[in-house]
């Protein structure tokens, strides 16, 4: 079948390259993709937010199947759409979206159905803010309810910040909503827990932690993340079957019972502190960068899974996975998350020939033959070896070989695990 991944960062080029290994792939297309994705599917130049121009782009190349790999067009319905005009899509309808789209409605979710996460209130005023905020201790977490691309969370010191953040937000701060909400600071270490839901039954599709901070141990300002492992460490058996029961589990049922029927990828974004897990969020997607080390490990056929989540055929058995811990490392470009230089040549790049060695690519664009930084995040340099130490190694040694001016990594992924 003829398969189209809608997206263009590291997350949607792994995508491909697991697509890619299906028997049942006869073309493979990415919209509108990346210069990695170059190298293994056929980019189609397109506007992702235009939803009637990839209606016709999908005619036009007989594309049987649609994998969503970002949060924004299925929040803002593209799988509605393209059901609707009997397209075959994989990901969650602009209802359930609304788990990634809408704190305040997550968080009612949460309440609801009794799943463990921080404890919270919605806010409709700077009055009710100076109010309530005496029942929270310091430091107090302010979220902006819709998407703000990693950018509307902040973590307050002290309760002054904490009221002018609410009231930035309040007053308009992020243009996809002003409603806010404070939360409880939680301690604790987190991890990414990844299942495959046909509304009913669901699968494990990985474990994972990432690296949000842009600095070495931790420090430094927020990312969309900087480099993950897989499987994670600290979700043991124990915590997992917590996980299943108390989070994953009262979701999915009580998504069916308000009416959002659930189907895709469900990621549970978790604390956990002394083997208790609490959900921090939901998102409706695949991690980026987690989604990497995932597709590395995954000995599944991919459209096998996709299909019988679409048709609600998911059985309960395991997935296959490779017995070796994988990790990425994101390179960035300097100066991210705030400014820096776009368009620098990348040269000396891996050939990618090794099924558990990817140098995916982000942020690329391809140019007369030459390869060019276009973005934030920019390689994801994957590997999979017999330990956590011997994989980062590798990894840092391909993006130590590269050569481009702009290049900034860290080189501390999974020191936790490692510690
Ligand atoms: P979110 O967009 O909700 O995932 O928040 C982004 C990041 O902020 C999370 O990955 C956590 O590192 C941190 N965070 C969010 N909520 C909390 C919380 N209630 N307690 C502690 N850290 C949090
Ligand atoms: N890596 C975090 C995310 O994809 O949201």
């Amino acid at each position: 079948m003829n398969v189209c991944v809608i997206g263009s960062g590291g997350r949607e080029h792994a995508l491909c390259f697991k697509l890619k290994q299906s028997l049942k792939l006869k073309k493979l297309y990415c919209m509108p993709g990346n210069a990695g994705t170059e190298e293994i599917s056929t980019n189609l130049n397109i506007d992702i937010s235009n939803f009637e121009k990839i209606y016709e782009t999908i005619k036009e190349h007989q594309i049987d199947l649609v994998v969503v790999g970002p949060e924004i067009p299925l929040v803002h319905g593209i799988v509605d759409f393209l059901e609707d005009k009997k397209i075959r899509v994989f990901g969650p309808s602009k209802k359930a979206a609304q788990l990634e789209g809408s704190k305040v409605f997550m968080k009612d979710m949460c309440k609801k159905f009794n799943i463990p996460s921080a404890k919270f209130c919605e806010l409709k005023s700077i009055e009710e803010a100076e109010e309530k905020l005496k029942d929270f201790q310091e430091p107090i977490v302010v979220k902006a309810d819709g998407l703000a691309a990693g950018k509307g969370v902040t973590i307050c010191e002290t309760k002054e910040k904490a009221l002018d953040d609410i009231k930035s937000i309040l007053s308009g701060k992020f243009s996809t909503s002003s409603r806010v909400i404070i939360e409880e600071f939680l301690k604790g270490e987190e991890a990414s827990y990844f299942v495959i839901t046909d509304g009913k039954n669901f699968k494990q599709i990985g474990t994972a932690q990432d690296h949000k901070r842009i600095g070495e141990n931790d420090t430094g300002l927020n990312t969309g993340g900087m480099g993950a492992y897989s499987p994670s460490l600290i979700i043991e058996k124990s915590v997992e079957k917590k996980i299943i029961n108390k989070i994953i589990k009262p979701t999915i049922q009580g998504m069916a019972e308000i009416g959002c029927n659930y189907k895709g990828i469900l990621y549970a974004g978790l604390m956990i502190d002394n083997g208790e897990p609490k959900l921090i969020e939901y998102n409706i997607r695949f991690g980026d960068p987690e989604c990497q080390v995932l597709m590395i490990r995954l000995e599944d056929d991919l459209i096998d899974l996709i299909q019988n989540c679409i048709d609600e055929k998911l059985n309960n058995n395991e997935l296959k996975w490779s017995k070796n811990p994988c990790v990425t490392i994101v390179a960035a470009s300097k100066g991210y998350p705030e400014k820096f230089e776009k368009l620098k040549e990348i040269k000396n790049l891996p050939n990618n020939e090794k099924k558990y060695e990817q140098m995916f690519h982000a942020g690329t664009i391809k140019k007369d033959g030459k390869i060019f930084s276009n973005g934030g995040r920019v390689l994801n340099s994957t590997v999979s070896m017999k330990d956590l130490k011997s994989a980062r190694d590798r990894a840092l040694d391909l993006l130590d070989k590269i050569e481009w001016e702009n290049k900034y990594y860290r080189r501390d992924i999974c020191w936790r695990a490692l510690k």
